[in-house]
């Protein structure tokens, strides 16, 4: 117990302090004793190393029980024991109601000393074992949700609220480096200033911005203590404060030797403002050293898959754009058909979501093409109906096509698949009736039927704007969707084009 703590005596007795002191040193404890309860509060408030309170129940001015409560103000962790006398044995079991882990009676013996010790030492034991495995469970929770994370907004917000939770703090930022490298800007702020949600800061100052570039972390216990940090720290930064960096250990896609190479730092980690009031302890510098280590693998991980992702869809866009381009009459038919769907959308006041869904989506749209013989893309003249069943299986094979592709969501997917039925249900390929249609869909559909109205065909001219009205409100309800219809038809009036997405 010399090493992990000590044993503090509280008597008003000295004999049976001294006694005690023999049979606990004897047995290789450290005892530190107080003759009153005010003497062991002192002590206990300059030394936290107090594994054990052994207190006599009865003594003047401050008894045990109330010495017990104010000790564990003090040590939460202490163990309290009490001695009492038979007289007072159900003060004892009192005691034990308020939190004493166990009681000796007086006069005890040397054995029941002994075997008092060994049972709190034992619980004590359990109790940092418990701790220490609930702590871990926890890194593991926090570690296992953001590994599965590819939003970095998300990402970066979770990780600064489970590093506050972990540590039992208010308040915290997570900065991370800017593209350039220069600097550090706030991902993530947890009870700042809106304008301090918005600071950046340059490598190399502040706190933050040091911590960034040695990539060492930083505890400050107290700032009072810490003159020349004093003078750095912003007044964000509390009387006591950790900062860690969060360190890629590798660039991505690096393949050499890990020997050659400098880790970089992705970001910084700031804490603050204990909700106890106490100061943060090398404890919480680890606990908050191993998030930000998962967070940064996590991060890199995110970004590592969204650069993936973008260069899947980049390819996919350009495997559509060379379609097109194989075809003089669909040339640019693609951005066309966003362009009107994203116009349309907004002019129907969809969501964002949808409208981002659709912006992506028009561009893959006639994705399925790609199993469509150039010979019949490029016909002159009516496609035979061999030809059409050909052609009218795209939507279809554009959906297959796109079910790998892991950044797509359910909605582009449908969407591709969709955008040639109809309303009243003599579409293909599923021949789905309008209710069974996503608003995206809808207006999809109508934009792909405008463009190809709008433009010239291996077999027809473009229809002129006359025609283009008269079949648009011909076809409202039956094939558009009359919504959707009535827009384009408000877009013909107009003269206009939508501006380029
Ligand atoms: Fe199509």
């Amino acid at each position: 117990m010399t090493k992990d703590g000590s044993i503090l005596v509280v008597d008003d007795e000295i004999v049976i302090r001294a006694l005690l002191v023999d049979i606990l040193t004897e047995e290789g404890y450290a005892v530190e004793t107080a003759g009153s309860a005010r003497d062991a509060l002192n002590l206990l408030q300059q030394d936290n190393n107090f594994v054990i309170l052994f207190t006599d129940i009865m003594m003047p001015e401050m008894d045990g029980i109330e010495l017990i409560r104010e000790a564990r103000k003090i040590t939460p962790t202490v163990i309290p024991i009490v001695m009492t006398g038979f007289a007072t044995l159900e003060t004892a079991r009192a005691a034990v109601k308020e939190g004493a882990y166990d009681y000796v009676l007086k006069p005890f013996s040397l054995s029941e000393i002994k075997l008092a010790v060994t049972n709190a030492i034992e619980r004590h034991r359990l109790e940092n074992e418990n701790a220490r495995l609930r702590e871990i469970n926890e890194l593991f929770n926090i570690s296992e949700k953001i590994t599965g994370m590819r939003d970095e907004e998300a990402l970066l917000d979770f990780v600064l609220r489970a590093a506050l939770d972990r540590v039992g703090a208010r308040r915290g930022s997570l900065m991370v480096t800017t593209p350039d490298g220069k600097a550090l800007e706030v991902a993530a702020s947890v009870g700042l200033p809106e304008e301090a949600a918005k600071t950046i800061v340059e490598m190399g100052r502040g706190i933050s911005g040091m911590v960034a570039k040695s990539a060492r972390p930083l505890l400050v216990e107290d700032i009072g203590q810490s003159p020349d940090i004093e003078q750095i720290s912003r007044r964000l930064q509390g009387d006591s404060f950790v900062s860690v960096p969060l360190e890629q250990k590798w660039p991505s896609g690096y393949n050499g030797p890990l020997s050659t190479i400098e880790p970089h730092v992705l970001g910084v980690l700031n804490v603050t403002d204990k909700k106890d009031g106490s100061r943060f302890t090398e404890g919480d510098l680890k606990i908050l050293s191993i998030v930000a280590n998962h967070a940064a693998a996590a991060l890199e991980n995110a970004r590592l898959i969204k650069s993936v992702e973008d260069a899947h869809l980049s390819t996919l866009q350009s495997i559509a754009l060379l379609l097109e381009a194989k075809d003089a009459y669909t040339h640019g038919h693609s951005q066309r058909v966003r362009n009107y769907s994203v116009w349309a959308a907004r002019r129907l006041g969809m969501a964002e979501t949808d409208i981002e869904v659709l912006r992506l989506g028009a561009a893959l749209h006639d994705v399925g093409k790609v199993g469509v013989k150039d010979g019949i893309l490029n016909k002159r003249g009516e496609p035979t109906p061999e030809e059409w069943e050909t052609i009218r299986r795209h939507p279809l094979v554009g959906y297959e096509v796109l079910m790998p592709v892991r950044v797509l969501r359910p909605e582009h997917r449908q969407l591709v698949r969709g955008h040639h039925e109809r309303m009243d249900g003599s579409g293909y390929p599923d021949g789905l009736p309008g209710d069974q249609l996503s608003p995206v869909t809808r207006v999809i559909i109508v934009a792909d039927a405008y463009d190809a109205m709008a433009s010239d065909r291996a077999y027809r001219s473009a229809l002129s704007p006359a025609q283009i009205l008269e079949q648009l409100k011909q076809h409202s309800g039956t094939q558009f969707d009359p919504q959707v219809a009535n827009a384009f038809v408000e877009l013909v009036e107009s003269g206009k084009t939508p501006p380029q997405e």
